[in-house]
């Protein structure tokens, strides 16, 4: 009987530990995706083969983008409705992403 509370007081200071540790380092807030103010560019955000070499002509923009992961910061300095835009991109999906950034290099 006194086994087993020491057991568990044991596991719950080991519990505690773990939370405190997590609250010291692990307070970093996602920002997602980052690839600077991308509306600096010639095209702003219409995207180029040239600054999109590796996605260039799929249209499943999913494969290597996380909805989740993208859209969370505005990062171009001119006050965009970030929030906005993430939520309306989740719930669109890859139908909507042409609208602000182009074909992509896809044809229709
Ligand atoms: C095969 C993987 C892949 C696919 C598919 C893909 N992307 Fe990307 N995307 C990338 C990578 C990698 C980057 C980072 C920039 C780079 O290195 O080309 C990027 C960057 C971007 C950027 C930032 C561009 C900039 O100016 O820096 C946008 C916007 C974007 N992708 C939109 C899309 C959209 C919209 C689609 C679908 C039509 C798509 N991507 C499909 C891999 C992909
Ligand atoms: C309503 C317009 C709009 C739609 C629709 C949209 N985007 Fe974006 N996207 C933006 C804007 C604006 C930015 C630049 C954010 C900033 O820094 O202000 C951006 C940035 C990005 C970036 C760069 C990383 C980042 O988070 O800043 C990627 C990747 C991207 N979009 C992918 C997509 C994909 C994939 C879709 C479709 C599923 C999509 N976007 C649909 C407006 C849009």
């Amino acid at each position: 009987m006194i086994d087993r509370l020491s057991n568990n007081v044991h596991r719950l200071l080991g519990g505690l530990l773990i939370l405190l540790m997590a609250g010291c380092g692990g307070a970093a807030v996602n920002e997602g995706e980052d690839y600077g103010n991308i509306l600096n560019s010639t095209e702003g955000l219409v995207l180029t083969q040239s600054e999109h070499e590796i996605g260039w002509g799929i249209a499943e923009c999913t494969i290597c983008h996380n909805l989740d992961n993208i859209h969370l910061v505005d990062r171009s300095g001119i006050g965009i409705d970030i929030d906005t835009i993430h939520e309306q991109v989740i719930e669109d999906g890859i139908d909507g992403c042409g609208a602000c950034h182009g074909t992509n290099g896809v044809t229709p």
